[in-house]
């Protein structure tokens, strides 16, 4: 498993990125950083809050990816507990956002013993369109889990 740090550079950026490797080749990646939590939560301010969600930095795991032909074999397990090791300092819980209609990530994140907080309608995806980048509207899933969740 290597490591990128990049903790507290100019902009303030807080966090870690971690890259999977199989013979000298990248197979996944994975950063936590601390960040507000959830892309649309602005506008869902009450509604979060009523989920006792948190709307200060916290921890956040974020581009997790697993290449096509290594998956099922613990890459991606690896790397969330690598990511929650890393942030483990930095709060008592990690969160995640994925989006709602990914079945097999979520039951994943589930193995992993994550538990779903809300769905969040505000969030917005950049997909490659036919005029370059587009941002579109998305509903995503926000799920969090102890640090150490025995
Ligand atoms: C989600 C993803 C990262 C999982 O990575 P992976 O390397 O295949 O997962 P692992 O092999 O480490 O699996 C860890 C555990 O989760 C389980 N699991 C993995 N995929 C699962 C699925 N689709 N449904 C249910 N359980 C699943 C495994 O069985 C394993 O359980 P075990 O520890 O009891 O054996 C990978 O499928 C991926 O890159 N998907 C596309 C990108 C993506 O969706 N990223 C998340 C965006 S938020």
């Amino acid at each position: 498993m290597g490591r990128w740090e990049k903790e507290e550079d100019d902009k303030g950026y807080k966090g870690r990125q971690f890259v999977a490797e199989i013979n000298g080749e990248i197979v996944g990646w994975c950063e936590i950083r601390m960040s507000k939590f959830g892309i649309g939560v602005e506008q869902l301010s009450e509604f979060a809050l009523s989920r006792n969600t948190s709307l200060s930095e916290v921890p956040l795991i974020t581009n997790l990816c697993v290449e096509e032909e290594v998956r099922g074999k613990g890459v991606g397990k690896k790397l969330v507990e690598a990511a929650i090791k890393a942030g483990s300092g930095w709060g008592k819980e990690v969160y995640l956002q994925v989006e709602s209609t990914n079945v097999k990530a979520i039951d994943f994140y589930r193995k992993l013993h994550f538990d779903v907080v809300f769905d969040d309608p505000a969030c917005r995806r950049v997909d490659v369109g036919w005029l370059g980048w587009e941002e579109k509207r998305t509903v995503k899933t926000c799920m969090r889990r102890r640090v150490r969740w025995f």
